[in-house]
């Protein structure tokens, strides 16, 4: 029976991704001086992605070996590459490794990571299925936090602080504040280094007073990995907070994303790396884990795990890995370095010191939307609305550009 009007007549047009869509209007724009810095990926300094020697040395090896074939691999990922990915955030010598309760979980990029924990937790956390548990992102955090854990049922989805803006740094006080007040057994999502969007993390003295009001409040930690290396240049360094974390008894999940630090972005390599309490606790974890998977894509795919594991398995590739993201992040300090460098020397209106404060791709300029705007329309540069760039959209070539176009853009409209 055929109907006249369409059965999805109703469906409303949403609207695009933010992100993409910057990358759609800088792609279209015919302007020789375009430069885009919104995008969330690494750069070169001539404004190409970047495949990392060293993937594309493995890559080669794995084309090269016969013994590989393309069968399912297990439903939970490849065991190699969940075990080398857990060590790399936990440690090697980390005591959840040492009492085996610790587990991991191939997962389709962090985001799967997130999506997959979100999920259990929806429906495991705490002993019962509860969309009602209160689950806290930063404000503000990367957009996405919200859609996913939506996404998987959580229906009260709070913000805690974390941005003090007039400080152009962190709001210690009032995210403990939040905290304190959060109903106990609240998931709080936190971003485990080079905070996404502010580049701006907790110092080790303040995560410690972090984890204190946690553990005394029964909040659980979720941590989102997506760029360790990428904050100090140093993997175990970015580490630390989740370290910390388990050292004091936490029960904790963490979503691993390979995508910056591997520059895999496009084969979505992710992992959910899971803190138990013991051994039999981690078992039953695993098993709904399992359920879950087999009902969402059933089994990950195997290239970027394979590139990764043989990656992180063999010391002579892992060193060579370390100096890559070595690369990308020292490239990322030097254009903070240049850009405030080349704002002052500009006499630029403002304090420009917060650019070398933030850590990680991203700096949360301080532009305000009309600054943006200014940007974007009279200058052909494009970035976030919410004033973040990627440093990495930087290069030698136009950094002269945009810091005289930010002076243009600060200078004529002043702050409110
Ligand atoms: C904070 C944060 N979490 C998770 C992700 C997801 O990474 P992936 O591309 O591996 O899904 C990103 C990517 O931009 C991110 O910035
Ligand atoms: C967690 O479980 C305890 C004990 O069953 C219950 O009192 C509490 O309300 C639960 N909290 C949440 C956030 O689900
Ligand atoms: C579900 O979570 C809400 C909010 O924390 C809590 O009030 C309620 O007691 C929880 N329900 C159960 C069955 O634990
Ligand atoms: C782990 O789970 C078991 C239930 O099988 C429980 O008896 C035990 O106390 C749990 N471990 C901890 C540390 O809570």
């Amino acid at each position: 029976m055929a109907c006249a009007s369409s059965l999805f007549a109703a469906v409303p047009l949403a609207a695009p991704v933010a992100v993409f869509k910057l990358t759609a209007d800088f792609k279209a724009d015919p302007h020789p001086k375009k430069v885009n810095l919104g995008v969330g990926a690494y750069r070169t300094d001539d404004g190409q992605p970047w495949v990392l020697p060293v993937v594309k040395k493995v890559e080669q090896q794995i084309a090269e070996d016969t013994s590989l074939n393309h069968e399912y691999v297990p439903i939970l990922g490849l065991p190699e590459y969940t075990k080398q990915a857990c060590e790399l955030i936990l440690g090697k010598d980390s005591p959840a490794i040492a009492e085996n309760r610790e587990g991991g979980v191939q997962c389709l990029g962090g985001t799967g990571a997130l999506r997959i924990g979100g999920d259990f937790l929806r429906r495991w956390y705490n002993g019962t299925n509860n969309a009602s548990t209160p689950l806290y992102v930063s404000a503000p955090t990367w957009a996405n936090h919200n859609g996913v854990f939506s996404a998987v049922g959580f229906v009260d989805i709070r913000s805690y602080r974390y941005w003090d803006p007039a400080k152009r740094g962190l709001d210690l006080q009032g995210l403990l504040e939040d905290m304190e007040k959060a109903p106990e057994f609240s998931i709080f999502v936190l971003h485990a280094c080079a905070h996404n969007p502010t580049g701006t993390d907790p110092s080790k003295e303040e995560w410690q007073k972090i984890a204190e009001v946690m553990k005394r409040r029964l909040l659980f930690p979720f941590f989102d990995a997506a760029y360790q290396g990428f904050a100090s240049g140093d993997l175990d360094r970015d580490a630390w907070a989740v370290r910390y974390f388990v050292s004091q008894g936490f029960e904790l999940f963490c979503a691993q994303s390979f995508s910056k630090n591997f520059g895999l972005y496009n084969e979505r390599v992710g992992n959910l790396c899971i803190v138990a309490k013991d051994e039999d606790n981690m078992t039953r974890i695993r098993s709904q884990m399992e359920k879950i998977v087999r009902a969402t894509w059933s089994n990950p795919p195997a290239h970027g795990a394979r590139v990764v594991a043989i990656t992180l398995s063999n010391p002579q590739l892992c060193a060579e890995w370390k100096a890559n993201v070595k690369t990308m992040a020292d490239r990322v300090l030097l254009m903070r370095a240049q850009l405030k460098e080349k704002l002052e020397k500009l006499g630029t209106p403002g304090t420009w010191d917060h650019l070398t404060q933030q850590i990680g791709m991203f700096s949360f300029t301080g532009l305000n939307a009309d600054q943006v705007d200014y940007m974007i329309r009279k200058k052909h540069i494009y970035l976030m609305a919410s004033g973040r760039i990627n440093m990495c959209g930087l290069t030698t070539g136009n950094l002269d550009y945009v810091a005289e176009s930010m002076y243009e853009a600060v200078s004529s409209i002043q702050c409110q």
